[in-house]
């Protein structure tokens, strides 16, 4: 049901909701009909996959993802990306809903990620390598495509749109993290964290696609201006920002 050759494929974390306007739907994939297909159950998370274009540009989306908190495992978490790569995709975008650590950040703010910290104490690429997936032991070292990067940069100041960059730590939640928990994370040098993106971005540099990802802080949570979180708020507050995001994303697509 794929017409065109989709070079690039985003999942639609929060904060990317907006996109939809950006996008013409060619043809949409309730999860349900695919089969074997895991469905997702977390409110605020549809689930389709979407083949579509966007200021002309096949791009393939994934509405929904599988989180590790809800008792998928890796192999089903990062089962999408897999897809991905074997329709033909080389560029991965993501985004994401975090807290943030760095005493600099405000509710609100865009965060670049330029490294991650596996937190979640698994890893998709654990067991059997299949050498025509990737290398066993595949390199992290710039897993965040430095040349995106750049062009995101470029592009926010273009729009006027402040963005930070950071490390972001990946934990495998739910529960949203202790004062003593953010201490530890900001001292390991982490700038936000999130419960999501380290194990597709794993399995999308192992299988040798560049990859982007983006961040919305939600809530602050470096002490002493921890406040508590709800998931409420952070989807209330990545509504509020998905604007701006999607049309960083947006902008990016067309220029590359
Ligand atoms: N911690 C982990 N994940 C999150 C947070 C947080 O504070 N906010 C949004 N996603």
């Amino acid at each position: 049901r794929m017409n065109g050759q989709p070079k690039i494929a985003i999942v639609l974390g929060s904060g990317l909701g907006g996109l939809v306007d950006y996008f013409e739907i060619k043809e949409e994939i309730p999860y349900a009909e695919i089969p074997n297909f895991p469905e997702s159950a977390v409110k605020g998370h549809k689930g389709s996959w979407i083949f579509a274009t966007m200021n002309g540009i096949d791009v393939i989306i994934q509405n929904g993802r599988f989180h590790f908190y809800e008792g998928y495992n890796m192999k089903t978490v990062t089962l999408p990306v897999r897809i991905f790569k074997e329709l033909g995709v080389e560029t991965l975008f993501l985004s994401n809903a975090v807290g943030g650590l760095n005493p600099f950040f405000k509710v609100g703010d865009i965060m670049i990620i330029n490294d991650h910290i596996n937190f979640m104490f698994d890893n998709p690429l654990w067991g059997k390598n299949y050498e025509e997936l990737g290398p066993r032991f595949p390199d992290m070292t710039d897993a965040y495509s430095p040349r995106l990067r750049q062009l995101a940069h470029q592009t926010a100041e273009k729009l006027g749109i402040t963005l930070h960059e950071g490390i972001y730590v990946g934990v495998m939640g739910p529960n949203f993290e202790t004062k003593a928990e953010c201490r530890m994370f900001h001292t390991m040098g982490a700038d936000a964290v999130g419960m999501s993106t380290v194990p597709e971005v794993i399995v999308a540099r192992h299988a040798g696609m560049e990859v982007f990802a983006m961040s919305v802080i939600t809530n602050l949570n470096l002490a002493p201006v921890q406040e508590k979180s709800t998931h409420e708020s952070v989807l209330e507050e990545a509504k509020l920002v998905g604007p701006r995001m999607s049309k960083i994303v947006y902008e990016m697509i067309s220029q590359l």
